[in-house]
């Protein structure tokens, strides 16, 4: 297992060649590649990295809101998704577990990197937040053909607080006319292009012909498969994260949107986002708050 890393990223890579590489700034996993090289997350070619914007593209962690704040709540007064994708993150280390002799293992090492952000952190915090105390660990695991990510959310001050949290994750596809979505065929959904409406189960896998931005909740399959010609490519699982958008901006969108880029980019991406973001997760002090995903490449 090896790692390097300045001020600005960390890298990781596997004896096996997958790697994976994480800006300090948002916690932005930017790059997971696998082992041949190729690269499994959108990341726009107009993406800023130098800390300036949210990135655009790679895996944005949506956290304490999901979307613009409500009217008149604690998070009233922060950005779009909250301000953790905006925000400076610590490098708190990796565990790494070598490739095992035995014999039934399957001999193939993986490595943790863990992040940590924290209220005491932070320069200026808007609004109400301010009198809020939380740490976060954000935990990226890399295994042979894998991605996890994980966060523990705790409250440490003396007062209730409420938050939403979502992995905004930008997978890569060779186009977009090709893919599908399933797994979410049973489940209804908040259709948020042109207004939020409640929309009733396709009974269908998804399929992209246009702007999709959809909040399906609950989702009812543990399972949800990114296909490309029929064949699945990714598969993710959840923990603790009830909620699942499919996000693509198609052409119309993405050409309002400064930073993304090239302009067909649209073709070469899925946002699919797991997290609990339909209602508000309540955190009593004291309390820590688990939950996580997992990407396998099929
Ligand atoms: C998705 C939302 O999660 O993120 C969309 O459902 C939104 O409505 C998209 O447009 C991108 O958001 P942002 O803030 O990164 O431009």
């Amino acid at each position: 297992v090896s790692i390097s890393q300045d001020n600005a990223r960390v890298s990781a890579s596997l004896p096996t060649g997958e790697s994976v590489e994480v800006l300090l700034h948002g916690a932005t996993v930017i790059s997971w590649k696998s082992a041949n090289g190729k690269e499994n997350l959108f990341l726009s070619s107009k993406a800023h990295l130098d800390g300036s914007k949210a990135v655009r593209g790679g895996v944005p962690l949506v956290f304490p809101v999901f979307g613009p704040p409500p009217a008149s709540h604690p998070t009233s007064g922060l950005p779009q998704h909250g301000f953790a994708r905006t925000s400076k993150w610590e490098y708190l280390g990796k565990s790494s577990s070598e490739s095992s002799k035995l014999p039934n293992s399957s001999g193939d090492a993986s490595i943790k990197l863990d992040f940590g952000l924290s209220n005491d952190m932070l320069e200026s915090l808007p609004s109400e937040w301010k009198k809020y105390a939380f740490g976060i660990t954000y935990s990226i695991t890399l295994s042979r053909e894998e991605l996890e990510t994980s966060l523990a959310i705790r409250n440490t001050g003396d007062t209730t607080w409420d938050f939403q949290t979502l992995f905004h994750t930008y997978l890569a596809v060779d186009d977009i006319s090709k893919t599908s979505v399933h797994g979410l065929e049973e489940t209804s959904y908040t259709d948020k292009v042109g207004g939020a409406k409640a929309t009733s189960a396709s009974k269908a896998p998804i399929t992209i012909t246009g702007e999709v931005d959809r909040v399906y909740s609950p989702a009812l399959s543990q399972k949800i498969t990114v296909s490309e010609n029929k064949k699945a490519k990714f598969e993710i699982t959840r923990d603790e994260l009830g909620d699942v958008v499919v996000w693509n901006p198609w052409e119309g969108k993405a050409g309002t949107m400064a930073d993304f880029g090239p302009s067909d980019g649209w073709k070469k991406m899925i946002c699919v986002e797991t997290g609990a973001v339909s209602k508000w997760n309540n955190l009593e002090a004291g309390d820590t708050w688990e939950g996580g995903q997992r990407i396998k490449l099929c």
